[in-house]
């Protein structure tokens, strides 16, 4: 018997009403909406709802617990072991509970579906935590739009690693896969994901330049990723996204990003941080703002679609005036449209980082709770303006990051 998809709602005199909602790829489960649990087909739990409060639950085994706290704000916090362990058997507990109480009430096939879930018990998740280290090296980051993307590390690291506010791939060394490696690599990942890889629709490229790669190991790798992960039934091939520094972007011409269009790659992302030169050079950021203009037409012009991240704060209240106006003109100058993204990034000062130290030499008064949150409206603001053909602009907050 076929699941029907879609949403329902199963009655039981003991636990009132169970809300099911059944996707093709991911089963939501909502207790009298109190609670909500999600999983994929492989029965992880992708994040829950308990109590106000929102889980997100990396691949990695860690969990992310997103909440508003009572004054206002937000509270971003990875759940320690303990808490982590209870949570998940809190949600084993409440889903063993729903499962026998709905379970002459649902097809054999959403039986099945609860069953894998339930599988999942405190061995199961701590091997689990072990495979994905053996497979990967940290995810450090990916763009907010590619939460759900399978993650392939065809580089490892970041190949600058000296921007003096970005501590994401500081301990990494720098390396690039072949093509029996990346494609072992996949596989591994295959295995791993098992049935929940059908769920994700995307390919994240990392780490932080993938596309720095020269050309001809790059379209090599592409196929490779292509060969691994094909169109399946009647699904179009998963894009591919990847990160791009603008040296890396400077090195390719726009028939090479035509290339990459045609092997694939659907969307770019490049930071620009600052369109202003001052605020920029803090940065230590590799090429210019005006670089950073030119490669995004570069890429446009390949057929490419960007997503351009700013920084919200730094250059502190001192720079504040001109980091927003010369970042809003870098983005009109770069003509974006419908399918670009642009996001704002408020800056995490890393204590011992280079940014800090710079920051008080300089003296640069930093932007206190409410500046801060001038500017990213402004910037937000501007960024939408910016263009008559609206690119989307969104927030990109990387405490709110979990792979
Ligand atoms: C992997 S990096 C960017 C891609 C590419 N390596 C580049 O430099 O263009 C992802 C983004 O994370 C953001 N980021 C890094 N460190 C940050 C920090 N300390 N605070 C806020 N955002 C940060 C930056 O906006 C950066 O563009
Ligand atoms: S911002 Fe980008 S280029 Fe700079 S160190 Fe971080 S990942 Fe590397």
């Amino acid at each position: 018997m076929h699941i029907q998809d879609g949403p329902r709602v199963v009655a039981t005199p003991e636990l009132g009403s169970i809300y099911l909602n059944v996707q093709p790829h991911a089963l939501t489960i909502s207790d009298n909406l109190r609670a909500t649990y999600t999983f994929d087909r492989e029965g992880r739990l992708l994040g829950c709802f308990v109590d106000g409060v929102n889980y997100r639950c990396g691949l990695c085994g860690d969990i992310l617990l997103k909440a508003t706290q009572p004054g206002g704000g937000k509270l971003r916090r990875i759940l320690p072991p303990d808490e982590r362990a209870s949570l998940a058997e809190g949600v084993h507990a409440a889903v063993a509970r729903i499962g026998a109480a709905i379970a002459g009430q649902v097809a054999d096939e959403l039986r099945a579906w609860l069953a894998v879930i339930l599988a999942w018990d405190a061995g199961r998740r701590e091997r689990d935590r072990q495979a994905f280290q053996a497979i990967y090296k940290p995810v450090s980051i990916v763009p907010p739009d590619q939460y759900r993307a399978v993650v392939l590390q065809a580089t490892e690291g970041c190949s600058w690693n000296r921007c003096s506010f970005c501590t994401f791939y500081r301990d990494h060394r720098f390396h690039i896969k072949g093509p029996a490696e990346l494609r072992e690599h996949i596989r591994q990942i295959k295995a791993f994901l098992g049935r929940g890889l059908a769920l994700r629709t995307s390919v994240f490229l990392g780490d932080a330049n993938a596309l720095i790669i020269p050309q001809p190991r790059l379209l090599d790798l592409l196929q490779v990723v292509y060969d691994e992960l094909p169109p399946e039934g009647d699904r179009a091939p998963r894009g591919i996204y990847a990160f791009l520094d603008i040296f890396g972007g400077e090195q390719k011409t726009t028939a090479q990003y035509a290339d990459l269009r045609a092997a694939g790659v659907r969307r770019v992302y490049i930071g620009l941080e600052s369109g202003d030169p001052e605020v920029f050079r803090l940065l230590n950021k590799p090429g210019s703002p005006e670089a950073c203009v030119e490669v995004v037409r570069r890429i446009k012009a390949g057929g490419i679609d960007v997503g351009v991240i700013l920084l919200a704060g730094p250059g502190g209240a001192t720079l504040a005036g001109q980091h927003v106006a010369q970042s809003i003109a870098a983005l009109e100058a770069m003509g974006l449209g419908a399918g670009d993204l642009v996001y704002i990034s408020p800056l995490i000062v890393p204590d011992d980082g280079p940014y800090s130290q710079q920051a008080r030499d300089l003296g640069l008064a930093p932007l206190g709770a409410a500046e801060l949150e001038a500017q990213l409206a402004a910037l937000k603001l501007g960024a939408a303006a910016a263009t008559q053909r609206r690119p989307k602009v969104a927030l990109y907050h990387i405490e709110e990051w979990i792979y």
